[in-house]
């Protein structure tokens, strides 16, 4: 049954600095969004951080989509780093049933989980995780329903992003923990968003062939994201949290909601628990119904100043 939901069909980032909580909000936010009716699946963009399976509370961690498409171009296989080539990667739209049953998870209450890969598994000289990044900027999962929602939870830092994959995202959300480092990364992604929007083209001088800076060009005109937008996590205070909207204000970063600091949590990640607080299930509560409002009010991108 179709419900046309406000973010029925959307597929949102969620960015932020190392250990600023992308993960614990990925998780938080699925919950919620599969328990408001849509169906839901988790994409792991990290190509370092171990452990969203746990937190997911999925029986297996699924195997690496990188090892379905074959392997990264620098061991002898076909994907590539979308920086240095950025055509689409073929067969990169299918369906879950269609995928070998090992690399496709579920938690019990009904979350999909993907998985790109990982670095440490590749051994050495191994370094560049692009080809993780093209699979997450083309995959496209056809049989998950009209109202599902993909939340891709990415690698810290500016990378990803800086190798195009806000292209094919609806919405970016970056995580903002109480440091100065997580609001400089907000402030720096809005920026940049604002500029893929106002048609500034990527940086292509290393691409030899003339149709593939033209397609690089292509590829960020055509972003159609709507807007980024911070959500404040391991918030302990009022005061904390006045500081940090105030900061990302004056930054042209609009604040979504808040996650407040969890005494269990941290608990659960350290044991590779599923992570169950009620706490921050009614603070993602109010951060979907904000982003559902958000959908419908149509906000147009921001540049930041
Ligand atoms: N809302 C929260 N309350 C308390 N601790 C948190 C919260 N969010 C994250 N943490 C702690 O911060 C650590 C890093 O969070 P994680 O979601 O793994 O960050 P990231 O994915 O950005 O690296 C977790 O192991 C957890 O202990
Ligand atoms: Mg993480």
């Amino acid at each position: 049954m179709t419900l046309n939901r406000p973010l029925s069909g959307l597929r949102v980032g969620v960015f932020g600095k190392g250990g600023a909580g992308k993960s614990t909000v990925t998780v938080v936010l699925a919950e919620t969004l599969h328990s408001r009716g849509y169906p839901v699946l988790v994409i792991d963009a990290d190509s370092t951080n171990v452990g969203l399976a746990n937190a997911l509370g999925v029986a297996h961690d699924p195997k690496p989509l990188l090892e379905y498409f074959g392997g990264a171009v620098f061991a002898g296989g076909p994907v590539t780093c979308p920086v240095d080539d950025p055509e689409p990667l073929a067969g990169a739209s299918l369906a879950l049933a269609d995928l070998p049953s090992d690399y496709v998870a579920m938690n019990s209450s009904g979350v999909w989980m993907l998985a790109a890969g990982k670095l440490g598994t590749l051994g050495p000289g191994a370094g560049c995780d692009g080809p993780m990044t093209k699979i997450v900027r083309d995959l496209r999962v056809v049989d998950l329903g009209a109202d599902a929602v993909v939340l891709v939870d990415h690698k810290a830092g500016m990378e990803d992003s800086a190798r195009g994959v806000l292209t094919s995202l609806d919405w970016a959300l970056v995580v903002v923990d109480p440091t100065t480092a997580a609001l400089q990364m907000a402030i720096h992604l809005a920026r940049m968003t604002g500029e893929m929007k106002r048609g500034v083209a990527p940086a292509t001088r290393h691409l030899a062939s003339p149709r593939l800076v033209e397609l690089a060009g292509r590829l960020f005109r055509e972003t159609h994201m709507r807007d980024i937008v911070a959500v404040l996590n391991r918030v302990p205070d009022a005061e904390t949290e006045a500081c940090l909207r105030d900061r990302l204000a004056g930054g042209g970063v609009d604040v979504l909601g808040v996650l407040h600091e969890s005494l269990v949590v941290p608990q659960q990640w350290l044991r590779g628990d599923r992570l169950q607080s009620s706490l921050l299930s009614a603070d993602a509560d109010t951060v979907a119904r904000n982003l559902e409002h958000r959908c419908k009010t149509a906000v147009p991108i921001r540049s930041a100043p």
